[in-house]
């Protein structure tokens, strides 16, 4: 079932994601090479007490960290580490919030120094991927036209979308109907409306879309070894169309 939000409970669900945004901002400006991604997991646990914000990963069906950090072949879920980021990864810094009882979630993927131009461009097609499905995320369209969006543009660009993990719904939960896929053909799905809160998260891959998971139950690969890339937004269908209640406005 799908809730819809008042006005009232969409600024409580702006508020814990700018919460998220500015703690993601500070993230961004911490990577360089020779940094671990506990230190990351580190400043975000730091920040979000700091705001009493309570992190909404760790302890979701027993996740162990306050952020998923996935450097260069892992799509998602990798787990913050004493692993050294070196020159030339691209790391997807994803994190969420309950605050005031309603969540926030949102990722990046930002390069470790100076990158492939690859890599730039996986970087690149993916976060436009994320705009061209939020566009589509208006009123009377229906929900498949943000998938179909994404992927038109994914293909489009010779990169595969990942089908294993999808975008959702986001309120007091932090995973609520629908399930947003990043695949598929238009006109199909709910029908949008006012009211609605989205996370869309595309996970591109520069080869094939295939997933492996590794032992420790999370951490999400490519199968084949490439690069892999994630950005993600909360976004409010309004009257007049998509807000981006993770889209950082604060100093
Ligand atoms: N942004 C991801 C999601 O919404 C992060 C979840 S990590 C988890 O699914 F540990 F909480 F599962
Ligand atoms: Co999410």
């Amino acid at each position: 079932m799908v809730i819809l939000k008042s006005p009232k409970e969409i600024e409580k669900i702006r508020v814990s994601n700018q919460i998220v945004a500015d703690i993601l901002y500070s993230l961004e400006a911490e990577v360089e090479p020779g940094i671990d991604t506990l230190y990351l997991n580190d400043i975000a646990e730091k920040m979000a007490s700091e705001r009493d914000a309570t992190p909404a990963f760790k302890g979701y069906k027993g996740y162990p960290f306050s952020l998923c950090t996935s450097v260069n072949n892992v799509i998602v879920h990798g787990m913050p580490s004493k692993k050294l980021l070196v020159e030339g990864d691209i790391i997807s810094i994803d994190f969420g919030v309950l605050y005031d009882g309603y969540y926030g979630d949102a990722a990046v993927t930002v390069p470790v120094g100076i990158i492939s131009e690859q890599a730039m461009r996986l970087a690149q097609v993916t976060k436009e991927s994320l705009y061209k499905g939020i566009e589509k995320a208006v009123p009377n369209g229906r929900l498949s036209n943000i998938s179909h969006a994404v992927q038109s543009h994914v293909k489009a660009a010779g990169y595969s979308v990942v089908r294993m993990f999808v975008g959702h719904g986001i309120g007091t939960s932090l995973h609520e109907d629908p399930q947003v896929p990043n695949f598929g053909k238009p006109g199909m799905g709910v029908l949008l409306k006012p009211g609605m809160t989205l996370a869309i998260e595309p996970m591109v891959n520069e080869k094939s879309y295939d997933v492996d998971i590794l032992e420790d139950g999370w951490t999400a690969v490519t199968k084949d070894g490439g690069l892999s890339a994630h950005f993600e937004h909360t976004v409010a269908i309004a009257e007049s169309g998509p807000v981006i209640l993770s889209e950082r406005n604060g100093s």
